[in-house]
């Protein structure tokens, strides 16, 4: 029998979310029929039963849903906990909660872009919900410094509590730090912007990571002038993907051909 899952968010229009959970069933021959809900502003729950009573076996949050669906799930794993936010629902008498987001861009990293995470010196711009789901993989993946810098410093101050060994930090305050890797996690870049480096923070050497995807985002090119390897969230959206279908299906799809055909659209 088809079974259904769904991404739900607003907007979801645009999400490629359908599209790679179709090439996942289809390589791994799952049975599968996946979509898309736009849920209101304040109807997130709303949303979430009518899916699950049509018999609805699972959900990907995205965005602006992601805290929200924690607070609805009955339980939650660890890693969704210490997010403080869920971006896969898995629906049955009751509703879990996880948050493959983290794994997905560790799993970008060390496998996409070859990337050694171990003993790395990483900044993460940003201190909303895709911060969130990121910074305790991070830290889980050896990294050996996690700084936090955001717009609001409170956000950054509050969101570095979160996880032990991360530090919070001002823009401006990143003045002669060096870092291995520096992970835009900021919506700066769907508004045309991007945040206020001090100069020589981008160069040869660093990896400039933009969580954002199919668009070259105002910090990726100031990287990539500056020297530095320049990386879109692409990677990542296909392997946060692989890791839901997983949770759900027990299979757990290739994720090279999808990127490659992804990355050439
Ligand atoms: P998301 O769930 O995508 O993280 P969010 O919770 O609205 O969305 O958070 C957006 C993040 O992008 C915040 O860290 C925000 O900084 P503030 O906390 O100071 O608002 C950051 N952001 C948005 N536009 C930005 C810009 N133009 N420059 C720098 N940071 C920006």
């Amino acid at each position: 029998m088809t079974e259904r899952y769904a991404v739900i968010g607003r907007p979801v229009s645009h999400s490629k979310s359908p599209w790679i959970h179709a090439e996942f069933a289809r390589a791994c021959r799952q049975d599968i029929e996946y979509g898309r809900i736009e849920a209101e502003a304040g109807g997130f729950a709303e949303a979430v039963g009518a899916f699950r009573s049509a018999g609805g076996r699972g959900l990907n949050v995205t965005l602006p849903f992601k805290e929200e669906a924690f607070r609805y799930c009955a339980q939650a794993t660890e890693r969704a906990r210490g997010a403080g936010a869920v971006n896969t629902l898995l629906c049955a008498a009751e509703c879990s909660g996880d948050n493959t987001d983290g794994l997905g861009l560790v799993r970008d990293l060390a496998g996409n872009l070859d990337f050694e995470l171990r003993g790395a010196r990483v900044l993460l711009m940003g201190a909303g919900g895709a911060a969130r789901g990121v910074g305790g993989a991070l830290l889980e993946a050896g990294a050996a410094a996690l700084v936090i810098a955001n717009r609001t410093e409170s956000k950054a101050a509050a969101l570095a509590e979160r996880f032990p060994g991360a530090k919070a930090r001002s823009y401006a305050a990143l003045e002669g730090e060096v870092f291995d890797l520096a992970i835009n996690a900021t919506s700066a870049g769907l508004a045309g912007e991007a945040p206020k480096l001090p100069g020589g923070l981008l160069r040869k050497g660093l990896l400039a990571y933009d969580m954002v995807y199919g668009r070259d985002t105002p910090f990726l090119a100031a990287a990539r002038a500056a020297g530095a390897r320049a990386c879109d969230g692409t990677g990542m959206l296909v392997e946060q993907a692989a890791e839901s279908f997983f949770l759900w299906r027990g299979v757990r799809p290739d994720t090279r051909p999808v990127l490659a055909r992804l990355r050439a659209a």
